[in-house]
């Protein structure tokens, strides 16, 4: 083989390699891989529990941090999203279950509005403000979009799922609501998050 052949094989393998990779680095960004997520390394365990300031949350805005390897969407939500949350007939929820883990399994087998929003800190009464949840679709793992879909909360481009303003599978395949993680408010403005 000659040299200029041999440096037009090295180019073509760089091409190949430098496409195939782009094309993981697009996938990634996407979808959010589910099997990493259940075997979590000692440096991810290390991190089960973080605090997040929420100060700057205005209402109507939303803060999303990673926590084990998944984006977690912390939402101040307006008095028109806690409305329309509130309005819609339980019979209307394709999947009738809270998905909170901070509640008793007797309460999350009802998915209410009031069983998904975190409580503020220190008000015995929940304003329904604050709504904590893993921003990871139900269906196969992608990513939602927020302030979209059918009914104003979140819309899952990836096949079509639409989820309402308490984070509720509403339509399309998903078959869960969004879930909500161990939460509390541990001071005014912090939330510890696991
Ligand atoms: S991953 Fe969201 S609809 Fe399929």
């Amino acid at each position: 083989m000659s040299h200029a052949e041999d440096h037009e094989g090295t180019r073509r393998d760089f091409l190949y390699f430098a496409t195939g990779s782009a094309g993981v680095v697009a996938t990634g960004a996407a979808v959010w891989p589910l099997v990493n997520q259940m075997n979590p390394s000692a440096d991810v365990q290390a991190l089960s529990s973080i605090r997040v300031d929420v100060a700057d949350v205005a209402p109507g805005t939303q803060l999303t941090v990673k926590w084990l390897g998944k984006p977690v969407f912390i939402r101040r939500r307006t008095e028109e999203e806690i409305a329309k949350a509130n309005a819609v007939e339980l019979s209307a929820l394709p999947d009738d279950n809270a998905r909170n883990k901070n509640l008793p399994a007797a309460d999350d087998a009802n998915g209410a509005d009031a069983n998904r929003t975190l409580a503020p800190f220190g008000e015995a009464e929940d304003t329904g403000e604050w709504l904590v949840m893993i921003g990871v679709c139900t269906h196969l793992g992608c990513v939602p979009l927020g302030e979209a879909g059918d009914f104003d909360g979140w819309f899952c481009p990836c096949h079509g799922s639409h989820y309402d303003t308490s984070g509720r599978i509403r339509k399309g395949p998903a078959p869960e609501n969004l879930p909500v993680p161990l939460a509390e408010f541990v001071d005014e403005s912090t939330i510890k998050l696991g």
